[in-house]
């Protein structure tokens, strides 16, 4: 026979469990369904087939005009890096740009995909911040200290992917920080823009000023790590402000976030 307290001990164990289920089930369904833990996401998803016609798919899936060369990272784990689907999009995107920005550079893999896949004549810049470029670096409050920590870890390289390959005499290769670098000699001349610099709130929000001015007529701006209110909250947040006056969308299976200029 189980005693009362036996049964009393049972009841409150049965109890916890319970409830850290509930709180996990939620956490997790919501990671999976890219919703905050209980409420949605404010900016829409579009499909791939809403950013480009290129992405209509047929029988087989994605057609051969998405072809690509590619470098792909599977399971590994690359600083800043972009998932195989996410480098994927962007290197199709590159096929019809002719002028393309980037904001953070880090191995160098994001411009030599956009570089390797995009017309001869492109060029492709790129500015990142160098190691011994770490002390221009300025926090604002409300900086989350994650976002700064990772921005200076990944401020590593002055080597990149692209060093020696055949595709680097189209790449320029700024050094810098962000919120110094004067946008004014690319406004209104970049067909596509990639926002992957450091993901801290006064970062995002400068970087996607200038890019603003930058963005050619019919260009595209795209934003790298939208993940919801706990992985990368300052890039959540920044996004979330910007779409209540520009018309942002989240790209279906990235973590893109989207902006056309039309
Ligand atoms: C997430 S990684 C970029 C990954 C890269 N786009 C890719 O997918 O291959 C972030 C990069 O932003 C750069 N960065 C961080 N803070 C910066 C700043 N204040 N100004 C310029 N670049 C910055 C880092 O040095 C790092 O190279």
């Amino acid at each position: 026979m189980i005693s009362n307290t036996w049964l009393l001990i049972l009841l409150a164990i049965t109890s916890i469990a319970s409830v850290v289920f509930f709180f996990n089930y939620h956490y997790y369904r919501s990671l999976v369904k890219q919703k905050g833990s209980f409420r949605k996401w404010p900016i829409r998803s579009i499909s791939l087939e809403e950013v480009d016609p290129i992405f209509k798919t047929n029988e087989f899936g994605p057609t051969l005009e998405t072809s690509v060369q590619f470098v792909g990272r599977g399971h590994l784990v690359v600083p800043g890096g972009t998932s195989d689907a996410e480098a994927w999009v962007l290197a199709v995107l590159a096929k019809k740009a002719k002028t393309i920005f980037e904001f953070g550079t880090c191995t160098g893999k994001t411009s030599y995909l956009m570089a390797l896949n995009s017309s001869a004549d492109t060029k492709v810049t790129t500015l990142t911040l160098p190691p011994d470029g770490v002390e221009t670096y300025s926090t604002n409050t409300g900086d989350s200290s994650t976002a700064t920590r990772n921005a200076l870890k990944e401020s590593a390289f002055v080597k990149f992917l692209y060093t020696g390959t055949p595709v680097e005499p189209k790449i320029t290769q700024l050094f810098g920080d962000s919120k110094h670098f004067d946008e004014s000699l690319y406004a209104g001349k970049i067909d596509l823009i990639f926002v992957d610099g450091s993901h801290a709130l006064s970062y995002v929000l400068s970087d996607s000023e200038k890019a603003f001015r930058m963005v050619s007529p019919g260009g595209i701006i795209l934003w790298h790590d939208y993940r919801g209110p706990s992985i990368n909250k300052d890039v959540y947040k920044a996004l979330n402000g910007i779409s209540r006056s520009k018309p942002l969308a989240h790209i279906e299976g990235t973590s893109f976030i989207m902006y056309r200029n039309s």
